[in-house]
């Protein structure tokens, strides 16, 4: 198979810090009242938490089994990483629903707060994804076949992002042989939750 290089981290990171870095200044500019539309910058900012607390989930249910079974991770890593970001977006959240409540006038000053903690969730979760972009998948690709790399993208795309995997996965599993096709639902069976696996089995019958 002309293995295409698969990196499992850059994509999301890249939105996620992009809508970080957009929400960080449209809360400096809140905090100076220079801008407006308050309700809808904290309905950004709590969507943003969601979609960030999603995307540990998902590395917690579909990369560190991986790494647990190549040793790649001591005491589980990478899920007190996360457990830690949830603990700082957490604190965040408090914030959301306090501000909500208050009345407009007191709402500008309550900016500064959401700022100050905002940017110190981002100093700390640039940190966390620059390590899994620059220690984590190199250790993959060192340590793990293409079939458990691609394994573990196939099952994120089959149970989490069916739409997606139905355009997608028909064309990866046709360039794969018969022997890297049984090479990877193996390793989608043993690392992968149950329900993943199934949802993969599909696209086999279908590819
Ligand atoms: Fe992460
Ligand atoms: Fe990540």
């Amino acid at each position: 198979m002309a293995t295409p290089r698969i990196d499992l981290f850059a994509h999301p990171h890249q939105e996620q810090r992009l809508a970080l870095f957009e929400l960080s200044k449209a809360f400096c500019l809140q905090a100076t009242a220079e801008s407006q539309d308050l309700e809808y910058l904290v309905d950004k900012l709590q969507d943003t938490i969601n979609v960030i607390k999603e995307h540990s989930d998902n590395e917690n249910m579909f990369i560190s089994p991986l790494l647990n079974a190549k040793g790649l991770q001591n005491e589980n890593w990478l899920d007190k990483e996360h457990k830690h970001m949830d603990e700082l977006l957490d604190e965040l959240e408090s914030l959301i629903i306090k501000i909500r409540t208050l009345h407009v006038d007191q709402q500008i000053d309550f900016c500064s707060k959401i700022y100050n903690t905002l940017n110190r969730f981002i100093g700390n979760y640039l940190l966390h994804i620059d390590k899994e972009e620059q220690q984590i998948m190199p250790l993959l690709r060192q340590h793990s076949t293409m079939e458990e790399i691609m394994g573990i993208l196939v099952a994120f795309k089959a149970y989490k992002e069916p739409e997606v995997a139905k355009a997608m996965l028909p064309s990866i599993l046709s360039n794969m042989t018969v022997e890297e096709r049984v090479k990877m639902f193996a390793s989608i069976k043993k690392h992968a939750p149950a329900a993943a696996y199934q949802a993969s089995l599909s696209f086999t019958i279908a590819g």
